[in-house]
């Protein structure tokens, strides 16, 4: 049942403040403002790495994760798409354990990752929507999403509650291996807590002016979406929504590889889709931006109230967010960038919920 909402994809935009909140009290002890450490049967204290894989959007859940475990936990991920992963013959370790995530839990380059793991040793976490599927039944710790059945299929709520267990598992793992601290933990529990009242603030305050551009970006062929940091996962995750439902050619790039080759498609033609908050990363996207802004690429930028304070380019739009701790922000994120592919592909008139040659689950390599 679509409620109110013209297609899945937007009742499932809309769901995300419930079911991260949701999801985030399975691992979050609010009253207490810390981590749920027991919500963790993985002995993180005691590994030396982590390996991560997963297809399409819930792979760049998986990037973000990377950021965080590296950073909050100190512990090194290696991740690649499950298509690679499972063939790569990677050497695995007894000091490693592996995380696999999906919507479904049913992905077949997944699944077949995941067995490659088990049979070299390693415990299995598996971070899923569906709780009967076959990649939690084949997991040692199943890390549940509570996003409820995801219809449309393009990954929208699926993709911030995955995010949501895995900004907890990094805090899990980080104040497991004693690297991060209790003041930080609660600075962050803080922030997770302010999320769903951000989000349905920042609904509010965007939809009416990307509505008014996603008719703009319609006429467009090509978009180029670029970040830096956690940004750089979701401009991947921003042109892959784009290209699903709207059929417009997109790609996510790290900010700092545009002079390495995307920079020669800039022209007035290609608009560029720049995601940053003015974190510490900031000035160097900035930078980016002016290369763009030089070759009359037209930007829109994605930021928030001191990113947009900070910078004087003119853009063909600026939506600004809250300014939010860097653990929550690809979740605020995500929204403008799913409503931006969402209006687009609406305006286009294409079928949102059901992109052409695209399945919901993928049971086939
Ligand atoms: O069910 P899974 O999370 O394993 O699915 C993985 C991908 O097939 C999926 O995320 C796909 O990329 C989506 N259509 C993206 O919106």
């Amino acid at each position: 049942d679509k409620g109110n909402h013209r297609h899945f994809m937007e009742k499932e935009i809309y769901e995300q403040p419930e079911v991260v909140s949701h999801t985030l009290s399975h691992y979050i002890d609010f009253a207490e403002g810390r981590v749920k450490l027991d919500s963790s049967q993985i002995d993180f204290a005691n590994l030396d790495r982590l390996a991560m894989s997963a297809c399409g959007t819930a792979y760049y859940a998986g990037l973000i994760g990377k950021y965080w475990f590296e950073r909050f936990a100190r512990l090194p991920v290696e991740i690649d798409v499950a298509s690679e992963f499972r063939y790569r013959e990677i050497p695995l370790s007894g000091k490693m354990a592996a995380l696999f995530i999906s919507q479904s839990g049913e992905t077949a380059d997944t699944l077949a990752s995941l067995r490659y793991c088990r049979d070299n040793g390693l415990t299995i976490g598996a971070v899923v929507n569906v709780r009967e599927s076959t990649i939690a039944r084949e997991s040692n710790a199943v890390f549940p999403t509570l996003a409820g059945p995801e219809i449309g299929v393009a990954s929208t709520k699926a993709f911030t509650c995955q995010l949501s267990v895995l900004a907890a598992l990094a805090m899990i793992a980080g104040r497991a291996r004693g690297t991060l601290s209790s003041e930080d933990e609660a600075a962050m529990v803080q922030a997770l807590v302010e999320l769903p009242r951000l989000s349905n603030e920042v609904f509010h305050a965007v939809q009416p002016q990307i509505e008014m551009l996603s008719r703009e970006l319609s006429r467009f062929k090509d978009v180029l979406y670029l970040g830096r940091g956690t940004s750089f996962p979701l401009a991947l995750e921003g042109a892959l929504k784009l290209k699903e439902i709207s059929y417009i050619h997109a790609e996510g790039y790290a900010a700092g590889e545009l002079k390495h080759g995307p920079i020669a498609l800039i022209d007035e033609n290609m608009p560029v889709i720049v995601i940053a908050p003015h974190d510490r990363h900031f000035e160097k996207t900035v930078s980016n931006m002016q290369e763009v802004a030089a070759r009359g690429g037209q930007i829109i930028l994605i930021t928030d109230e001191k990113g947009a304070a900070a910078t004087t380019l003119e853009t063909m739009a600026t939506i600004v967010l809250p300014v939010v701790d860097e653990i929550v922000a690809p979740i605020l994120y995500a929204l403008p960038v799913q409503l931006i592919a969402y209006h687009t592909a609406v305006f286009m008139g294409t079928d949102v919920d059901q992109p052409r040659n695209l399945a919901k689950s993928v049971t086939v390599e």
